[in-house]
């Protein structure tokens, strides 16, 4: 028999973890003949609401579900962890500045990049889904020098997905018409969804729709698309960003030829090598690569330099305070 994979979620208690921790039971993070054990990480304070999820985990009788547990201290959490979710994450209060929220994360992504480090499985890999996303996936990156560096990246699957589906309404076409969309760049208002490599039946999807729509409405629409969601449901994306959590770790382990992930730069495409950064990118051998040779116009060119800026300044104030 398969030895279960052990999937550790942060912030399990949250509304993001509801949404997910089931999905990943019923074998969709990694596939429908792979058994999971799930590690359940809050703050103390959290610790009996996510019992009470694990209760409910219990009461579904997944056939692939093999071991639950619940806990407030990441080196249980993390031992002998394959794969991590990093959920959990200090949120942005009314008049934090940047340097505060960024200090805040750093006391939670530094402390569990330590613990991944200490205690993970070799084979572990990392997905950040808390914000800011790519920072906090740098701050754990630093902190668990022992891990490669590739292990650690940060979710943009979400805006890849939202811009699918922003295409798919404007084109009238089935989502899955659409090939090789690519989101550059920080998981922030700043990122540039690029519709001059997308494909839609063969042609560039920048083609098929006018230049000011473009612009001016499918970039800030899918940027913004966070706060359109707050400003419905009164509560952020969940049930969307569970999902896109599961398509970026089946496709990182499962493969596939083109998505967006943000990974640590090569230096590919003019991106500060290093920098956690969305990226078209392909998964071979379980392992994440950036796609290579694209053209990249004018437009473009500085819409990634200005979203590449945005993580330059995140990584030189982490820097400053000291958390990398
Ligand atoms: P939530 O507030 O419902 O849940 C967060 C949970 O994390 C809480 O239960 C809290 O107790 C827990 N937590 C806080 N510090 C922790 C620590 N040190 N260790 C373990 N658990 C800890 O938030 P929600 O809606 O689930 O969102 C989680 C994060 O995901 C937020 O930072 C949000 O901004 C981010 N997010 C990212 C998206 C992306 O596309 N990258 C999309 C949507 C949300």
């Amino acid at each position: 028999a398969q030895t279960p994979v052990k999937v550790t979620v942060t912030g399990a208690a949250g509304q993001i973890g509801y949404a997910l921790l089931f999905r990943i039971a019923s074998g969709q993070l990694l596939g429908a003949d792979v058994p999971v054990t799930l590690s359940l990480l809050e703050i103390p304070q959290a610790v009996k609401a996510a019992e009470g999820t694990a209760m409910e985990l219990d009461d579904c009788a997944f056939p692939l579900l093999r071991g639950i547990e619940v806990t407030d201290d990441p080196n249980t959490a993390f031992n002998g962890v394959n794969v991590a979710l990093l959920v959990g994450a200090r949120p942005r209060s009314k008049g934090m500045e940047r340097g505060d929220l960024l200090q805040a994360n750093g006391g939670i992504f530094g402390p569990q990049g330590k613990a991944i480090n200490d205690n993970a499985a070799d084979d572990v890999r990392v997905l950040v889904v808390g914000n800011p996303a790519n920072t906090n996936a740098l701050i754990a990156q630093q902190n668990a020098p022992d891990v490669p560096a590739e292990r650690f990246t940060a979710m943009t699957r979400l805006d890849h997905n939202r811009a699918l589906s922003q295409l798919a309404a404007k084109l009238q076409v089935p989502v899955a018409e659409i090939k090789k969309m690519t989101i550059w760049g920080n998981h922030s208002a700043t990122q540039y969804p690029d519709l001059f490599h997308a494909e839609v039946g063969g042609k560039v999807a920048a083609e098929l729709v006018d230049e000011t729509w473009l612009r001016d409405t499918f970039i800030p629409t899918v940027a913004k698309r966070g706060a359109a969601i707050i400003e419905a449901r009164g509560a952020s994306s969940a049930a969307s960003a569970a999902n896109a959590a599961i398509d970026h770790v089946f496709d990182w382990v499962n493969g596939t030829d083109w998505t967006s992930a943000a990974i640590p730069s090569d230096g590919s495409y003019g991106v500060p090598e290093g920098l956690i950064s969305s990226f078209p990118v392909a998964s071979r051998g379980g392992r994440w690569e950036i796609v290579q040779g694209l053209e990249i116009d004018a437009f473009s060119r500085e819409k990634i330099d200005a979203t590449v800026a945005e993580l330059e300044e995140e990584r030189s104030a982490v820097r400053e305070l000291g958390l990398i």
